[in-house]
């Protein structure tokens, strides 16, 4: 059960009074204004049915919003488009067939331009294939693969033929592969022989042979060859790409589609075991991804060179390597490996050599740049930089400054951007023309976007206080549901405000004396690890699957570079001889199996007792405590609170 409370599960400094205009030359080509605020408070339908017109559509929507579904929503309601022909075609057709989309850089050095042209001519090839398969509009498609661009290309072949794709983290194990292919049905399954990363071939397809080996109804598995490694293969099942591809036209009539048509399912983790299909459809979600990218990141098409370092797993990489820079016929970098392979200065050598200027990652990355201290940026010439972004999970205001100063040369503005799986686009931020940023505040609701911070009975708090972030008005690019699960969609994110009609994202916020917001973090029982989002149920789960254990509890622990680590805590089955170390160690990897590498937890503790409300909750808050070392908070709701002294005194010191 959730325990859900307004006090923010990370403190923040909130004595931050240092304030960084944008620097005048920025503000005055800055591709949105001040006055975009007021426009949109005048008429935020308005405002939005304008944002539409950056797509081309083949049938115009007649009605912006139909709310009378409520929580389920209807954007530009009668439009119709196909938003592959969005993110390629209309650019060909406009002339700009010979922009590059994607400079693709592989972790072993190998590089790949490829036009829009060229993006066309791929993307129509896949499309062909994937319908000589079988695939038709509706069907579900899974996505399992390193950072390529054919996992680009998969994806707006989906989306050309109106197949909803399932793209899956290449981190993620064959175990959590195969619950996502089940849970939406899919019956294709595109993926790679492996990736490049951390200086190594890594294997993927072994993972997919496991997953479907339980997915009976997957009827073929499309392989793109990219490091050459042997694979097994189930005849008559298992293809290769570049053979299938190969026999296609370059040429592909795309149909078009209802603006409500589904585009793609995302999994994320929620409060309880199971993960949760996101379903974002077309026409909203395109045009919110692609308006945001044009205010937050400031995107010029002809001269830009963008970056976001995500990964395509993510509803990051969705949005902002695909759809929105897509939609907005940008230059991207997609670059394959880690960011430390196989030298420390790899990213700002990149940067260097393809002039990026806008640079997009996550708090985690840049604390680990941190670490490996300024001399290596300093290597390298980054003044092609001008706009930096930030997204994932709150950023302590030592690493913007050291973001700002440091890559940023005390020029760029810091875009801290705000937003969720579920919301598909950036919903708080900066807009870097107009807004005097604060280093560690993600500050505004963007145009269009309405935001609140409130106490537990729904009421905004003043200025100067904590609560709870809701949105108050439904946004384009919102969810559409939970795939499969009406219910939970209702009861997730709309019963907690159902008075007031508001979507609780799940984070604890402040609103300093100047109205600014500080997303403080969940309040809930979802971790933010490195940026991954991971459910302290889904890994308890994990772990009482294990036949030595019987009971398990696990809590995000603050952490210096991860932001919050995994720690659990486990009662042993009776007649179980400890091995400690082995024990310990094993079920780290048992985790790392059952779900992937990013779900290990930092520490396992075994302890005799669980601490629990009376109605048999565990307090996670205690273990949070426990494992911050912190003094312990109430504990007179627990059934004995001896408990506490017991596991206290297994906690090591040097955590
Ligand atoms: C959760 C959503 C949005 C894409 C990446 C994560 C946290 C995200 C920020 C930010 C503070 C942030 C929140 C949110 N989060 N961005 N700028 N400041 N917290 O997407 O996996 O769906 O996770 O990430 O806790 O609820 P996600």
């Amino acid at each position: 059960m959730t325990e859900t409370t307004s006090t923010p599960a990370l403190s923040n400094l909130l004595h931050e009074d240092r304030a960084f205009a944008p620097p005048a030359g920025f503000t005055a080509d800055a591709n949105v204004g001040a006055a975009a605020y007021g426009d949109a408070a005048l008429d935020r339908l308005d405002f939005w049915a304008r944002q539409a017109q950056r797509l081309s559509w083949s049938t115009p929507f007649t009605e912006v919003l139909d709310w009378s579904g409520a929580p389920f929503a209807k954007w530009f309601v009668g439009g119709r488009l196909n938003v592959a022909y969005n993110c390629v075609d209309r650019h060909v057709e406009a002339g700009h067939g010979d922009q590059v989309a994607y400079h693709f850089v592989g972790e072993p050095g190998d590089t790949r331009d490829i036009t829009y042209a060229e993006l066309q001519r791929e993307v129509c090839r896949a499309a062909n294939a994937l319908q000589e398969l079988g695939v038709g509009a509706g069907d579900r498609v899974a996505i399992y693969m390193p950072m390529i661009p054919e996992t680009v290309v998969a994806m707006l072949a989906c989306a050309r033929i109106g197949a909803p794709h399932t793209v899956v983290f290449g981190g993620f194990s064959a175990s959590a592969l195969a619950d996502r292919i089940t849970d939406c049905d899919a019956r294709v399954v595109i993926t790679a022989d492996g990736g490049y990363r951390r200086g190594a071939a890594s294997a993927l397809k072994p993972a997919v042979d496991e997953a479907v080996a339980s997915c009976p109804q997957v009827r073929s598995v499309l392989v793109v060859r990219r490091t050459g490694q042997q694979v097994d293969w189930s005849e008559g099942r298992d293809l290769w790409w570049h053979e299938v591809l190969g026999r296609q036209s370059d040429e592909h009539a795309w149909e078009t589609f209802d603006a409500e048509h589904p585009l793609y399912v995302m999994y994320t983790s929620g409060t309880t075991g199971k993960p949760k299909g996101i379903l974002h459809t077309s026409g909203g979600y395109l045009t919110q991804v692609a308006y945001t990218h044009h205010a937050v990141f400031d995107l010029k098409p002809d001269t830009d060179v963008y970056w976001c370092a995500a990964d395509i797993g993510w509803v990051t990489g969705h949005s902002y390597i695909v759809y929105g820079p897509l939609a907005n016929r940008t230059t991207s970098m997609l670059y394959e490996g880690t960011p430390t392979t196989p030298h420390p200065g790899r990213w700002w050598e990149l940067i260097q050599q393809y002039k990026v200027s806008i640079l997009y990652t996550a708090p985690t990355t840049i604390r680990m740049f941190m670490k490996l201290g300024e001399q290596v940026p300093a290597g390298y010439d980054l003044t092609s930089l001008r706009l930096l972004g930030s997204v994932g999970e709150p950023i302590n205001p030592e690493a913007w400054m050291w973001y700002r100063r440091v890559i940023g040369g005390d020029r760029c503005p810091v875009v801290d951007t705000w937003w969720q799986t579920e919301t598909g686009a950036i919903m708080v931020s900066p807009l870097p023309g107009v807004t005097a940023t604060k280093p560690g505040s993600a500050m505004r609701a963007l145009p269009g976007i309405g935001a609140e911070v409130v106490d537990d009975d729904g009421v905004p708090v003043p200025d100067g206080s904590g609560g709870l972030l809701v949105l108050t008005e439904p946004w384009p690019s919102m969810l559409r549901g939970i795939w499969g699960d009406d219910d939970r969609f209702r009861e997730a994110y709309w019963s907690r405000f159902s008075d007031q009609g508001y979507y609780f994202a799940g984070d604890g916020a402040k609103k300093d004396e100047d109205g600014d917001v500080w997303v403080l973090g969940r309040v809930d029982d979802v971790m933010n690890v490195s940026g991954h989002r991971l459910s302290t149920t889904e890994i308890e789960s994990a772990l009482v699957a294990h036949p030595a254990v019987a009971e398990a509890a696990v809590a995000g622990a603050s952490d210096p570079t991860t932001g919050q680590a995994i720690v659990a805590f486990v009662i042993l089955r009776d007649g179980v001889t400890v091995a400690g170390e082995e024990l310990v160690a094993e079920l780290r990897g048992h985790v790392s199996d059952t779900i992937g590498p990013i779900a290990k937890p930092r520490q396992v503790m075994i302890v005799p007792e669980l601490p629990k409300t009376r109605s048999g909750k565990i307090m996670r808050r205690l273990l949070r405590d426990i494992a911050e070392h912190r003094e312990l908070g109430d504990v007179t709701t627990l059934t004995d609170s001896s408990v506490m002294e017991l596991i206290s005194a297994k906690m090591p010191v040097t955590a």
